[in-house]
């Protein structure tokens, strides 16, 4: 970690507030010439150059970014990083997309050094395209977790991750049990969970791939590690939905398996929602859970349009995910970009500053860690990316056109992807830089 105060000179955006709170003014703060002050990791100072620069008694390393934008880092809500090598298979819908491609693939991780290598390749991906935090599924093979999390924490990453537990409906070579899913999670949470800038998940695929036995074994673990995420999939096609109603007959629906075994709670993130009842959207409202919108996902598997104002209106938070291998961008401006697609075929609009609260604070916020991330704030940690507005010919041109912030930052999220990303800086130090 870097010890030394460094300031960092150039056009900043500071999101303060969801626009969906305030106006759009109230909720961001722009400086087009701004400075933003690291010191061990931890931003502290931010705000217009001039008067910035004035506060410090000039014992500080400076960098200047002054024709580039400085954000928060990117945060990923929903991501699978064993998936990495099979990106862009062609033709199916999730249940045959999981059987044909997934599976196979995930099999791999048996073996920790091609988990080593994934993890790796993965990683470098994030920060490429500024991305600093992630929700991280692993496979059903505990070394996985724990080579991502060795990988993660020699780069100072703030990061969530956990085993998958799938105890049927899978090929028996990915398969666990109750009992030993059960073990392998708490002894990972017991190694990972807290330690540095690490937590630990627990991982049920998604009901479909559980027995009501080892889901009660998950609802036994959050009730022990009160602290711990859940992570899983819900609502994300129709046919699986229907599944999961002939398979726990007895429920009310999707998400009510996963209540009646405890699963709902604060820190618990449900990849997809796409299709959800309003009494759904209710109960995740009232118990603090949270949605990963994945609009690339949903748009390549054929999903469905997720309604973000009306998951909103329930008052659930809602972070991003590339869902990647589904999703077909690491890029969290891509994906933003598809989003507002995603809107556009249901007659809304996704304001540039929305998009851009939604792809960093929002997610925070998701993950109940908007105290630590998400914003340029003084005392969060110094996680944070350097665009540049003229990555390409064609933005370069572009841009020459904009007149204001939020059309340049429109732009920048339409066309962006980890061309436009500079720089990206991870607890108070360079991760990556464009060169
Ligand atoms: N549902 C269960 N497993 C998966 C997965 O790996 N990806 C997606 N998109 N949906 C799932
Ligand atoms: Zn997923």
């Amino acid at each position: 970690m870097s010890q030394q105060k460094t300031a960092y000179r150039s056009a900043i955006i500071q999101i303060i507030a969801d626009p969906k709170e305030v106006d759009i003014e109230e909720a961001y703060r722009y400086f087009e010439d701004g400075l933003l002050v690291v010191e061990n990791g931890y931003i502290v100072d931010v705000g217009d150059y001039i008067e910035t620069l004035a506060k410090h008694n000039g014992d500080m390393a400076m960098v200047n970014y002054q024709d580039k934008i400085i954000t928060a880092g990117f945060i990923d809500t929903h991501i699978h990083y064993p998936q990495t090598g099979m990106i862009a298979s062609y033709g199916e819908q999730l249940l045959d997309w999981l059987e044909n491609y997934t599976f196979p693939e995930e099999e791999r991780f048996k073996d920790p050094e091609y988990a080593k290598k994934v993890a790796k390749i993965f990683l470098n991906e994030l920060a490429s395209n500024g991305t600093t935090t992630a929700l991280v599924f692993g496979t059903v093979h505990k070394q996985s977790v724990d080579m991502f999390f060795q990988e993660a924490q020699r780069r100072n990453l703030r990061m969530i991750c956990g085993k998958v537990l799938m105890d049927r409906n899978a090929p028996d070579y990915l398969t666990d049990t109750p009992e030993c899913g059960y073990n392998d999670s708490k002894e990972l949470i017991e190694k990972w969970h807290n330690n540095g800038r690490l937590s630990y998940a627990v991982t049920p695929r998604f009901a479909p791939t559980s027995t009501p036995e080892q889901l009660a074994m998950v609802g036994q673990l959050l009730q022990e590690y009160p602290s711990v995420y859940m992570h899983t999939h819900l609502s994300e096609n129709k046919q699986e939905i229907e599944w999961v109603k002939s398979l726990f007959p007895d429920r009310e629906g999707y998400l009510d398996v996963y209540d009646h075994y405890g699963l709902l709670h604060q820190r618990s993130v449900f990849a997809h929602g796409v299709h959800l009842s309003d009494c759904e959207c209710q109960r995740l409202s009232d118990t603090g859970s949270a949605i990963a919108f994945c609009p690339t996902s949903n748009l390549f598997l054929g999903s469905g349009l997720f309604d973000l104002t009306r998951i909103e209106n329930f008052g659930i938070r809602v972070g991003m995910g590339t869902d990647v291998g589904a999703g077909t961008s690491f890029s969290l401006m891509q994906t933003m970009s598809e989003a507002y697609k995603i809107m556009q075929l249901q007659q809304q609009k996704l304001h540039p500053i929305k998009s851009l609260y939604q792809a960093t604070l929002g997610g925070a916020k998701a993950l109940y860690l908007d105290n630590k991330i998400g914003s340029l704030e003084v005392g969060k940690e110094a996680d944070f990316v350097v665009l540049e507005p003229n990555a390409t010919t064609l933005m370069k041109f572009r841009m020459q056109q904009t007149k204001t912030l939020e059309e340049k930052l429109f732009v920048l999220m339409s066309l962006g992807d980890d061309r436009t990303v500079h720089a990206t800086y991870v607890y108070g130090d360079l991760a990556y830089k464009n060169e």
